[in-house]
């Protein structure tokens, strides 16, 4: 009898134990996100996303010696997508192509800025509120600049798409993560017949409609353009808009005609979830690290000095602990939380060997959190990308080698004028909450307890 209750009680103790440090590590932030809603993590999973089979260096070899991406459901994908720069065989041709207006679509600051002073007033209006819901003032007006930066700057007769765009974008990535984390539609028969194949059919063809719509517009107004004056002729560089590009190329003949709907597509859907997603996060770990904004924030009123002038590229290269800030989030935060990778030659690695066409996922968070990263690798510490004698290891939050993110410099362009914008003006917290992440299609903060204040630029002083 007393074996048989020590029997019972040692694993009840245990249990006991194990469930009260799990909960501990989790209301510290420091397990991984949760999956959709607590979806099971089993077998090796946990490891993986912990770390553990995140080899930093195995990945960053693959990464970067490979190039050809593999998809885990190709149908939904590629309907969403097409022959655009993610799935097109001939990317890098198209790369070729692309990087250039993506180098100058980074420099047009006057959207962003247009958009955040919007945000920041509409902020002001509710700065009673405590219900306040963050994260869509947010999220409208990244989808707002998203738009903007790829259709048009102020044509009134496109205005009327936007809200249209968040819904379908917001459904399709739904549906798209539902897809993806039930068993089942990974059967192309079940999913065929399902009601979630339905769902993405519609909102694709939705985006599809609309973009079509949109590119047919723009056409229009730019060959009525070139009739009516000389002068007009050229659109004004800084105004341009991706589509504008897309038609240039097209006209110059190194861009297919038949890509540039699905091509808009892709970008709008890649910029804006992973840009609404780290905004968040960034203010919520600043609300829950006040000496972090503070410092900030001064390094923000030194250079604005109570000003609300637009932000300009020049002042993105001098704001280092508003970058360092944003580094330290895509870190802890990668929207992106995987990568994936074609195997296509043997290859070996430090631990093991990789067949040929064997296909590979890169665990993003993983790698960013992995042991390289020094005991504090869990903890927002900005120190680390500030003044570093030594080597930083490899943020893998905007992927690996030729593949890697085209709008790398565009999102951190964006995300700090957002961010300027919205410091300089408010001070934010968390009243205490730690930040906790989900897993859904993309990675991104669980719960919203971001709450603001105006800014008090006299205790940023006193730093
Ligand atoms: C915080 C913002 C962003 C993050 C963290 C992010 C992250 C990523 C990651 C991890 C990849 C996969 C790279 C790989 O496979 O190695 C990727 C690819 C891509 N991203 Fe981003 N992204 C962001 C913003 C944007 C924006 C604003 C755009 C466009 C406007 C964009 C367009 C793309 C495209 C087109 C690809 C596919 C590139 C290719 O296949 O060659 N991303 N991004």
């Amino acid at each position: 009898m007393f074996v048989c209750r020590k029997f019972l009680i040692i694993p009840c103790i245990l249990l006991f134990v194990y469930a009260w440090r799990r909960r501990r590590k989790y209301l510290q932030g420091l397990l991984p996100p949760v999956c959709g809603y607590s979806w099971p993590i089993v077998g090796l999973a946990h490891m993986w996303i912990n770390g553990s089979l995140c080899d930093p260096v195995d990945s960053t070899v693959i990464g970067s010696s490979f190039s050809e991406k593999a998809y885990l459901l190709e149908e939904p994908v590629e309907e969403l997508f097409g022959n655009s720069l993610m799935m097109t065989p001939s990317w890098q041709k198209r790369r070729v192509v692309l990087e250039p207006v993506f180098d100058q679509l980074c420099s047009q600051l006057d959207v962003v800025n247009q958009q955040s002073t919007d945000m920041v007033k509409e902020l002001a209006e509710n700065i009673e509120d405590d219900s306040f819901n963050w994260s869509s003032s947010i999220r409208n007006m990244v989808i707002k600049t998203m738009f903007a930066t790829t259709f048009c700057a102020t044509n009134e007769n496109f205005a009327k798409y936007i809200d249209l765009f968040k819904q379908a974008i917001d459904d399709i990535t739904d549906t798209l993560f539902s897809i993806h984390s039930n068993v089942f539609m990974h059967n192309k028969v079940l999913y065929n017949f399902s009601k979630l194949k339905r769902r993405h059919h519609n909102g694709t063809l939705a985006l599809n409609n609309m973009t079509d719509e949109i590119v047919i517009q723009k056409k229009a107004s730019l060959k009525s353009k070139l009739d009516n004056s000389d002068d007009q002729k050229k659109t004004v560089d800084t105004d341009k808009t991706l589509l504008d590009y897309l038609l240039e190329l097209e006209e110059l003949g190194v861009y297919p005609e038949e890509d540039i709907v699905k091509e808009l597509i892709a970008m709008i859907f890649s910029g804006y979830a992973t840009i609404s997603n780290t905004v968040e996060c960034c203010l919520h770990l600043l609300g829950s690290h006040l000496e972090v904004q503070q410092k900030l924030k001064k390094e923000i009123y030194e250079m604005y000095n109570g000003s609300k002038r637009n932000v300009s590229i020049n002042d993105l290269k001098e704001l280092v602990y508003l970058e360092a800030a944003l580094m330290e989030t895509l870190r802890l935060c990668p929207p992106v939380s995987m990568v994936t990778r074609v195997v296509d030659k043997e290859v070996q690695l430090r631990k093991y060997k990789l067949e040929a066409g064997s296909k590979c996922l890169l665990g993003i968070y993983g790698i960013n959190r992995n042991e390289v990263w020094g005991s504090d690798k869990n903890h927002f510490k900005l120190e680390r990308w500030l003044n570093t004698g030594s080597k930083i290891p490899y943020l893998a939050s905007y992927g690996f080698g030729e593949r890697s993110c085209i709008g790398k410099q565009l999102s951190l362009n964006i995300l700090k004028v957002i961010l300027v914008h919205i410091l300089r003006e408010y001070d934010v917290s968390t009243n205490g909450k730690v930040l906790k992440l989900k897993q859904e299609l993309f990675v991104g903060p669980a719960s919203q307890h971001i709450v603001h204040q105006r800014a008090s630029y006299s205790q940023a002083e006193n730093v």
